[in-house]
């Protein structure tokens, strides 16, 4: 890899495999494919390279968290439901060392209250919800700034 190049993991919790299909008066109609493939177009003009996940289990998107932070890749994560319930992602984001921007796509804080909380919010660097998938290319933006500001001497 181009060390000149900055790595980000966009890593997706449960559920978002069926975006698109997923009660679409919430969610849109974008597939994960498309949000994706906008995400890529975005990360090029960036200087960014991406790795783009998805999983349904809570412990292997700790295992992705673990390895992104581990190498020293950002991490944008939409943790989905795990969000509001997972101390172990959390942990997983403070104690591999991963600078975090926690991003969803409807807004949170105008759904049921357990919504509300993030367990993962207090070890990201920002959170960016509500934008539908300009949420990702959001959080992607501000990512990239940071980590290229982490870089600089
Ligand atoms: C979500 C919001 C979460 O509350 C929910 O469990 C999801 C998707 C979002 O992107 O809006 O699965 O993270």
């Amino acid at each position: 890899m181009n060390p000149a190049m900055i790595p980000i993991h966009v890593l997706n919790g449960p559920n978002l495999n069926l975006l698109g299909r997923r009660e679409p008066g919430i969610y849109g109609t974008a597939t994960l494919a498309d949000i994706e493939r906008d995400l890529r177009a975005q990360a090029e003009g960036l200087g960014v390279t991406l790795t783009v996940r998805q999983t349904n289990l809570e412990g292997e998107l700790v295992g992705f968290v673990q390895e992104a932070g581990l190498a020293g890749a950002g991490v944008l994560i939409n943790a989905a439901a795990y969000t509001h319930t997972s101390v172990a992602l959390r942990d997983a984001i403070s104690g591999s060392g991963a600078l975090a921007v926690e991003v969803h796509l409807s807004n949170v804080h105008a759904r049921e209250s357990f919504r509300h909380v993030s367990l993962i919010a207090p070890v990201c660097a920002g959170v960016i919800c509500g934008f539908g998938p300009d949420s990702y290319g959001l959080g992607l933006d501000a990512l990239a700034r940071l980590m290229a500001r982490r870089r600089a001497p």
